[in-house]
This record gives C-alpha cells, structure tokens and sequence, in this order.
C-alpha cells in the first residue's frame, strides 16, 4: 500500500500585494512529494523557491489552494497550529543562518526545543549530541560572530534538528558558503535524508546537491517548469 506523499500542493498560489500593484509569487503549484525523498529545487532568482519553501514551512499562508503537510491543512491552519506544526514537523535552514547573535551555540541550538516545552536537561543533551555529530562540540559556548560561516549552518542544522522533524527545507544552504564548507553542508543534508529517512528540500543555483537528488523541480515564474532541471 502507498501512503500519501508528505507534501501536498493543489494548484497553491501566493501573491504579494504591495500598495495598489500584485506581485505573483507563485502562480498556481501543483506538487506531490513523498517522504523520504531528497528534492532539489531550482530556478532563477525571483522565481518562487523561497515563497515555496515558506508556505511547506508554515512561515506563510497561500492566497489561494491546497497545502497538505504531514497530514496537516495548512491553508486552513489556526496561527496557533501552525506554531505548533513550524516546532514539530519543519526544520529549517537558510542562506544567512539566522542565528542569534546574543546566545552561544548550544544555546541557539536548544532553543526551538526549550521553546517547544520539552525538559532542558534532556533537550541540552539532544543539542550536545548533535553538535558532537556535527563536529562543532569544541564550539558549544562560542558566540555567532565567532565561529566562521562552515561553523554556523552547521549550528543551524544542528537548531533545525533539535525538535526530530520529519521533514527538513534548506534555502540556499551553501550561498554564503565556499566551495569546500558547501560539501559538507550538503553532504549532512544528504546524510539526514539518507540514513534518518528525513524528506528534505534544497532549494540552491548550486549544483553541488544534484548527485543526491531523488526528486528534480525546477521553478519558473512561479509555476513548475516541464520536465526537470536536468532536461
Ligand atoms: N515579501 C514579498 N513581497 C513582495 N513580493 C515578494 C515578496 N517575496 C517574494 N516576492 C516576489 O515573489 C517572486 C518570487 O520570489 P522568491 O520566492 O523570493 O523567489 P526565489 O527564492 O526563487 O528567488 C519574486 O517576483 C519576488 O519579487
Ligand atoms: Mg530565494
């Protein structure tokens, strides 16, 4: 028996309303991704992927259509669900880290789980095993401004994982990052997905995650474009 994909979008539309003008984010999505897939989102700059990304996140809401994430309506969510759904269901990852800059490490890292109200000793833990995963141990009580960029998305993964989500979205991971520190990025992106069976989407101009895309989608004006990023 297939189970219903873990991503689900009916012709799903944002537009942005700016004074008297609209700006059409994304033009009417129709997508279906089942969990445990690695999707790899493309397109050119201004062509939807970070409107996308935001409403799977529950950071927005739709203009219009259906978004089904994890078995949960979001088009029709309460703000307080959808508080919920952004601690348990998404992790997230961006271009700019987003860290905060007063808390160390492990306490960026802990936060979405303190937040969550699970117990500190055990979400302190969680957080120290991750950034042990992660490499980053020898950096827990260092500060943003002084880790280097490698340093924070790899907290920021770390915080993106602290709550267990299902599934994981990462918005231009590695445009902030060399060459060599966008590997690794990616390589843990691939890691969560291949090995902890997490669904992750890559939404990036970079090739550098194209050998561990299960799912191919590219963008074009707000709508999926035929065929593949590949084609
Ligand atoms: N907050 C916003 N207000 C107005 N227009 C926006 C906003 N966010 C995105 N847009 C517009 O929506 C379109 C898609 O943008 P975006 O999703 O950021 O694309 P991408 O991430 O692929 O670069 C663009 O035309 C962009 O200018
Ligand atoms: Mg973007």
């Amino acid at each position: 028996m297939k189970s219903d994909p873990v991503i689900h979008a009916s012709r799903l539309r944002r537009v942005y309303t700016l004074g008297e003008s609209q700006v059409v984010g994304l033009a009417g999505v129709d997508l279906a991704i089942d969990a445990g897939a690695l999707v790899v989102l493309k397109g050119v700059s201004g062509s939807g992927k970070s409107t996308l990304l935001a409403l799977i996140a529950g950071l927005d809401r739709p203009s219009a259509g259906r978004l089904v994430v994890a078995g949960r309506d979001l088009a029709g969510a309460s703000e307080a669900d959808l508080t919920v759904f952004r601690r348990e269901v998404v992790g997230m990852v961006f271009q700019n880290f987003n860290l905060l800059p007063t808390l160390s490490v492990l306490e960026n890292v802990s936060l979405p789980g303190l937040l969550a109200g699970r117990p500190r000793a055990e979400t302190l833990r969680r957080a120290d095993e991750l950034l042990a995963w992660l490499g980053m141990t020898a950096r827990r009580h260092h500060f943003p401004a002084q880790l280097s960029g490698g340093e924070m998305q790899r907290t920021a993964i770390a915080r993106a994982l602290i709550n267990d989500p299902p599934i994981i979205l990462a918005d231009e991971p590695t445009g902030n990052l060399d060459s060599g520190n966008g590997a690794v990025v990616v390589q843990l992106l691939a890691d969560l997905n291949r090995r902890w069976q997490r669904t992750v989407i890559i939404a990036t101009h970079s090739t550098i995650a194209d050998p561990y895309a299960t799912v191919r989608i590219l963008l074009k004006d707000g709508a999926i474009a035929d065929g593949s990023w590949a084609d």
